[in-house]
């Protein structure tokens, strides 16, 4: 991960933050406006009219996970509904779960209508009896357990000495010890046929970020503590490190759909991302689906950065306007 996960959607919902959130979300709106061209008066960068690239169009699926046992926790929106998504065109057989039944459903749906196969279970991964009965009945449903994609997680940022100790526990208990638990139910299900095991990590590094950063920091230390206890049963386990991703987790609330496209194409230029985009959730999902088939068997206890560009840290760089930048 890159250092530019925006949390403008996070302040806004921070206790005590609403004034840096409302700040942010202006200071967006403004920056945003004049990438577009909307504020008269805002001189534009040549930069933000250049036309950004754009991700390649997807390959087909190959139906490389055709009749596999594919679990996910946090496919509710975002990266874990992409990949649950991909994981089904491949033919996998997916369990997923997240707090919102409503978006639950939604995604298990879609995945019905477009023929594949998926079964919801609303689970909280902060509690471990949720987390140990949504695998347990997983397996249970679907006879096996191959794949885990443990990518749950959540981001609250403040300065450390503002950072309250509810929301580095809240992160903490969702982001590593989630993970920590995932793993620890998962691991006695694929140690009768072996399996794949790939975490949700992060590279960012960025004022504000320490719960953030440290929670992921830590999946990355579990997965490599793990991948040699389990190595030698034929269980792999790697994390993923997504560069700055067009999820919710990163665009603040209610945006207009045209101010949040402007200020991407201003944030693209501005940041460390070679490719001057975003990632878009599907091809993140594409290489979450890459590293869990036999073409990465010699990957363990990796944490492979798909960010765009190597990560870097400092403070966000916004686009012209944005006061918090
Ligand atoms: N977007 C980025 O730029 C970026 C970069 C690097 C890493 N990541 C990581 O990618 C992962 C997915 O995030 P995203 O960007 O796709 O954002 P997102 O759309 O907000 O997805 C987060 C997912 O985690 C689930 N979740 C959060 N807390 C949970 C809990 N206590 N129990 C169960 N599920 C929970 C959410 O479901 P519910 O709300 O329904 O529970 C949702 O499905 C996260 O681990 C994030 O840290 C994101």
């Amino acid at each position: 991960m890159t250092a530019q996960e925006p949390t403008q959607a996070e302040a806004a919902q921070e206790p005590g933050g609403p004034r840096r959130g409302r700040r942010a979300f202006f200071g967006l709106a403004a920056a945003a406006a004049g990438a577009a061209g909307l504020a008269g008066a805002v001189a534009i960068p040549p930069y933000l009219t250049e036309t950004p690239t754009s991700a390649p169009p997807p390959a087909s699926p190959r139906g490389r996970f055709d009749g596999r046992v594919v679990l996910i926790t946090g496919a509710t929106s975002g990266i874990g509904e992409a990949t649950a998504k991909a994981f089904a065109a491949e033919g996998a057989k997916v369990g997923f779960c997240g707090r919102r039944a409503h978006h639950g459903r939604r995604v298990e749906q879609e995945i019905r209508e477009a023929g594949g196969i998926a079964r919801y279970l609303q689970a909280d991964v902060r509690d471990p009896e949720q987390l140990r009965r949504f695998v347990d009945e997983t397996v249970g449903a679907f006879g096996r357990l191959d794949v885990a994609f443990n990518n749950a997680g959540i981001t609250k940022s403040a300065p450390l000495h503002e950072m309250t100790l509810e929301d580095w526990t809240d992160v903490q208990h969702t982001n590593a010890r989630g993970v920590f638990l995932a793993i620890k139910y998962e691991v006695p299900h694929m140690l009768k046929n072996g399996g794949v095991i790939i975490c949700t990590a992060s590279e960012s590094r960025r004022p504000g970020g320490v719960a953030y950063s440290s929670s992921k920091q830590a999946i990355k230390g579990i997965v490599e503590a793990a991948s040699m206890d389990y190595g030698s049963k034929g269980i792999r386990i790697n994390a993923i490190a997504p560069g700055t991703t067009d999820t919710a987790l990163v665009r603040p609330p209610s945006l207009p759909d045209a101010v949040w496209e402007a200020f991407k194409r201003a944030w693209g230029p501005r940041n460390a991302s070679g490719l001057q985009r975003m990632a878009s959730a599907e091809e993140i999902a594409r290489s979450v689906v890459s590293l869990a088939t036999a073409e990465f068997s010699y990957m363990a206890g990796s944490t492979v950065l798909v960010g765009g560009a190597p990560f870097g840290g400092g403070p966000m760089n916004m686009p012209p306007g944005f006061p918090a930048g």
